[in-house]
């Protein structure tokens, strides 16, 4: 917290020329240690997203985002520990996502982020062992794509509440797929990796796709959705 109060924020505000607004993604090990990172950012940045695939320690180690019970528990926290917009982060790999979309309408959180990692293993069967010296890790990129578009889907026939749509995009395509499940903004991740350049291009090709398709905005491409 005091690195990236003290040195990450500033130096990004001091490097990056018109610096977008931050949205700080938050984790903790038990419900407190929630509530008073967001109490520390204070208003530090432009909204807080709530990681709830982490493991709660006080309660045996099942993550926060696989209870809803739990999960309304630590975003009802966090809500009341800051001010700032609060989007909540949820992991994929549960039966359905209905009752953990519920839990954080219901603990006021403003906004949802769709999805999380899904944990996964790759073993080298020459060494026997696991590829990742932690054993398992968490699963992004385009093999997440499908998956999250049905989260997505289902999460918006649940509720009104705006959708940050992430998993697997490297083009335009993949994020108007999100857009046209009902997601309201799209973000990249894993793609940035290999091409930092890609933010750019599903950008442009999201507008060229509106174009096309007769859509005046992003926001009139969620509204028309699918047919
Ligand atoms: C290396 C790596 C680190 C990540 N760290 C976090 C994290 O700290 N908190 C979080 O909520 N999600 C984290 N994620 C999940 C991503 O933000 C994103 O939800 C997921 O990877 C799906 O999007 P993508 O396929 O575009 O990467 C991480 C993903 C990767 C690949």
């Amino acid at each position: 917290m005091d690195h990236f109060l003290e040195i990450t924020l500033p130096r990004y505000r001091a490097t990056v020329p018109d610096a977008p607004p931050v949205i700080a993604n938050i984790w903790g090990g038990a419900v407190e240690g929630y509530a008073e990172v967001a109490r520390r950012i204070g208003d530090a940045v432009a909204a807080i997203e709530m990681n709830v695939s982490c493991p709660n320690v006080k309660e045996g180690g099942h993550t926060f985002g696989q209870d809803p019970k739990v999960l309304f528990e630590v975003v009802s926290a966090v809500r009341a520990a800051t001010k700032l917009p609060l989007f909540v982060k949820l992991a994929p790999n549960v039966p359905s996502i209905v009752p953990y979309v519920r839990a954080c309408e219901d603990a006021g959180a403003d906004a949802l982020s769709l999805i999380n990692t899904i944990p996964a293993m790759v073993i080298d069967v020459e060494r026997r062992r696991p590829v990742i010296a932690n054993g398992s890790g968490g699963l992004s990129g385009r093999a997440v794509h499908p998956v999250a578009v049905k989260v997505v889907h289902d999460a918006r026939a649940a509720t009104k509440l705006p959708i940050l749509a992430m998993g697997g995009v490297y083009e335009a395509k993949d994020a108007v797929e999100f857009l046209l499940a009902g997601a309201n903004a799209v973000a990249v991740g894993t793609a940035l990796f290999s091409d930092p350049g890609v933010v750019a291009a599903v950008h442009d090709g999201i507008a060229d796709y509106c174009a096309r398709h007769g859509f005046a905005s992003v926001a009139a491409l969620t509204a028309g959705g699918l047919q």
